[in-house]
């Protein structure tokens, strides 16, 4: 009696469910990542996410059926371009993004993976502001530029400085990590004199007017927040310009760091340049599993896998894939099982995308 009813029960549910869900393999998980290749930081973050995956894939200890497929797409610093390669990954039924490296490619794709209910990690975007709760799936692994804002205003403060200028790039990571220095000053009772917004794809020529400008204000001391692939231009322009000299003081947020940290042979022109510019540079504490990685890639540099040296963004790109692995080892763990169906986003015809159905539970993981 009691199998008749529970058979066409069953034969119904089966249907209904494969009518619009699509059972993805347990065997292969996807994630995706995006960001800028041909980068300072990208150039080491391809290495150490690549690296980071075939290290889960080689652990039995987690994921065991299981093997992490990374698919890569390279972007500019074009949010457009971002836009197009986020669906481009999504597409291939992703449970996760790492990237991007820039804060405004970053606050796009935010838009796109709360959309798809994607988690977005992001081992590079430091703008405070997509900390947001307009961003629920964005999650950060990095320090965010409050925290160096917070110091280099204490460092100001403390010295007593006064007309402060501010040299950054007019976009969402220059434009709010100033606004946190001139809060992080504004409670040391001081404040930014002079605001230098250089445009994202600045040359020699707008720079060294910039600047040359800003000249007449006097001894000054200028807080440069600018991008590590073409900040060193500003301090080739200020040296013309006779600026890099006692009348001033040079502060540099932690781009300069990254940039110099990467290469492996620093010119000496280059270092005469900057000499006397105070930098800023992200602390991460030693341990054996540190030391270990930059052994491995001592290995790399020498097998020609890599020519830049490691940075901090790279330890934080190699464990954003374990932070990816590590969650998904646990939904799996407790949900059995990653499917992506057809749903209603927005006005995106339904059969255009497949979304990930346990987004929301692996972001908690
Ligand atoms: C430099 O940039 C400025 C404004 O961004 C532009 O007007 C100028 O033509 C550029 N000069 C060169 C040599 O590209
Ligand atoms: C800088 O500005 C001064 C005027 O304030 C001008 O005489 C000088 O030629 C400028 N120098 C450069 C390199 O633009
Ligand atoms: C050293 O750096 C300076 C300034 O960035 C550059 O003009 C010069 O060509 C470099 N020299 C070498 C040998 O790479
Ligand atoms: C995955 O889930 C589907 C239904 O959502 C189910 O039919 C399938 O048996 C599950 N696979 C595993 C391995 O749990």
């Amino acid at each position: 009696m009691k199998s008749v009813l529970v058979k066409p029960l069953r034969i119904l549910i089966w249907v209904l469910v494969s009518g619009y869900v699509h059972c993805q393999r347990t065997g292969v998980v996807n994630i995706g990542a995006v960001y800028t290749h041909n980068s300072v930081i990208g150039r080491v973050a391809k290495v150490a996410i690549e690296t980071a995956v075939a290290d889960v894939n080689g652990d039995p200890s987690i994921l065991k059926d299981t093997q992490l497929k990374l698919i890569m797409e390279d972007v500019d610093c074009n949010v457009f371009m971002g836009a197009v390669k986020a669906f481009e990954v999504l597409e291939k039924e992703v449970v996760a993004i790492i990237g991007p490296l820039s804060s405004s490619v970053a606050h796009m794709i935010s838009m796109i993976a709360n959309s798809f209910q994607v988690p977005l990690l992001s081992f590079a975007a430091t703008d405070s502001s997509l900390t947001s709760l307009q961003f629920p799936f964005f999650l950060r692994t990095t320090q965010t530029d409050s925290y160096q804002m917070a110091a280099m205003a204490e460092l100001i403060y403390y010295y007593g400085w006064q007309n402060i200028i501010a040299i950054f790039v007019d976009n969402d990571y220059g434009r709010n990590g100033i606004s946190v220095l001139e809060e992080e000053l504004g409670k040391r009772m001081s404040k930014i004199s002079h605001k230098v917004a250089l445009p994202v794809q600045f040359n020699l020529s707008s720079v060294a007017d910039l600047l040359n400008k800003s000249k007449l204000v006097g001894s000054c001391v200028y807080v440069v927040h600018a991008n590590p692939n073409s900040g060193l231009t500003i301090f080739s322009v200020a040296q013309h310009l006779q600026m890099m000299t006692s009348n001033y003081v040079w502060l540099a947020t932690d781009w300069l760091s990254t940039t110099l940290d990467s290469l492996s042979l620093v010119n000496g022109t280059l270092l005469h340049i900057l000499q006397g510019v105070v930098g800023l540079r992200q602390h991460t504490p030693e341990s054996s599993h540190k030391n270990a990685f930059l052994s491995r890639w001592k290995e790399f540099q020498k097998r020609g896998l890599v020519r830049s040296e490691l940075i901090t963004y790279g330890l934080n790109a190699y464990d954003s894939v374990w932070a990816v692995a590590r969650s998904v080892d646990e939904f799996l763990n407790e949900y059995g099982n990653v499917t992506f169906s057809h749903k209603k986003m927005g006005n995106l015809p339904q059969e255009m995308y497949k979304t990930f159905d346990g987004g929301i539970f692996l972001l908690e993981k």
